[in-house]
């Protein structure tokens, strides 16, 4: 059993009620890689944001649980010799889809897991998201659970269609399962293709994909019925149109990808919702970077003159997101 104090780690309970009472959202980026995580602690520490790092199950196979868990513990000191010096990072499970995967990442150091049992019927969901609080809390593991099915893909589960949260049913969730932060579905989805054409309009001035507006009064339910709970969305990617008409122009193909617009997610952290998560946008603005190197230097092939590039792209775009969209710069609660 590792302890995520002694890594340097935090939960998300505190930074969560300070991300409530403020009125803005704390990011969490999804990582996979050395550059990614470069990025997003370069980008946490320079803003002073707290920042949730995200291991989804296809990461902790692409590059292993293990070296994942000490690459966030080298994180912590990393963003300390950045001149952070009182970061507050949480390592957390992004889509954790049993028990048994949520255990061994509370095991090995993780310092909050996610549980998703949005696919099962309602009652597995509380059982199983109980076992896993029940099994969290004991080491002071913070747990997001979800209910509400994102349309889209929700890692290996597929979903035709979105089924939005039953503000009914918070209540009882919450309550039963003694979760700390509840993930919900009002229109976001996962990956690039969040809306088909025939959900949008067309911008009549760029011709535009725009996508339908969120469900907020699904989420002002919820908030009626759980006033304060944290509150997370998933699938929150803009999906930023200079990023993909930079891999369309450059040899890619991603026609009618479209986003979240950011006004709604602007709107959203102001309320309850406390986390925000973003993956996509990342993989896009490494992708629009490596792009551009291929095309414009044929003949590079040292992989840190495109994956540097790459490394400053995202970079940009987790400041971004941070300072004009989740709201997050300078929230830690010790700026020294
Ligand atoms: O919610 C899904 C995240 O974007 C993680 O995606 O399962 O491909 O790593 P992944
Ligand atoms: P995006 O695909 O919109 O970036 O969502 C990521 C996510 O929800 C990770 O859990
Ligand atoms: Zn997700």
């Amino acid at each position: 059993m590792i302890d995520y104090k002694k890594l340097g780690l935090v939960n998300t309970r505190e930074m969560f009620k300070r991300a409530i009472n403020g009125g803005y959202a704390i990011p969490a980026f999804n990582f996979n890689n050395m550059e990614q995580l470069q990025a997003i602690i370069k980008a946490a520490a320079t803003k002073k944001s707290p920042v949730i790092l995200q291991v989804s199950k296809g990461a902790r196979q692409y590059a292993n649980q293990t070296l994942l868990r000490y690459m966030a513990e080298g994180a912590v000191e990393y963003a300390k010799e950045l001149g952070c010096n009182h970061p507050e990072i949480a390592l957390h499970l992004d889509h954790g889809d049993s028990f048994e995967t949520c255990k061994s990442c509370i095991d090995m150091g993780f310092s909050s897991v996610m549980i998703d049992g949005s696919a099962l019927p309602y009652e597995e969901n509380v059982a199983l998201t109980k076992k896993v609080v029940d099994y969290a809390h004991q080491y002071d593991v913070t747990v997001e659970g979800e209910l509400g099915v994102l349309a889209g893909v929700e890692d290996e589960v597929s979903h035709a269609e979105s089924h939005y949260t039953k503000p009914e049913e918070v209540i009882d969730f919450a309550t039963r399962t003694g979760c700390d932060s509840l993930a919900i579905s009002i229109g976001t989805s996962h990956g690039a293709y969040k809306f088909t054409p025939e959900q949008c309009t067309r911008d009549p001035q760029t011709g535009r994909l725009v996508p339908p507006p969120l469900a907020f009064d699904v989420l002002d339910a919820v908030m009626e019925k759980l006033p304060g709970f944290p509150i997370v969305l998933h699938g929150s990617s803009s999906v930023p149109q200079e990023e993909v008409d930079t891999i369309n122009k450059f040899g890619g193909k991603l026609p009618n990808a479209v986003g979240i617009p950011e006004e709604q997610l602007r709107k959203a952290a102001k309320s309850a919702v406390c986390k925000i998560n973003i993956d996509s946008d990342s993989r896009l603005a490494m992708t629009a970077a490596v792009r551009r190197v291929f095309a414009e230097k044929p003949g590079e092939f040292d992989p840190r003159k495109y994956l540097g590039p790459a490394r400053d792209n995202m970079q940009k775009l987790y400041e971004h997101k941070i300072v004009d969209v989740l709201g997050s710069e300078n929230k830690l609660a010790n700026l020294d």
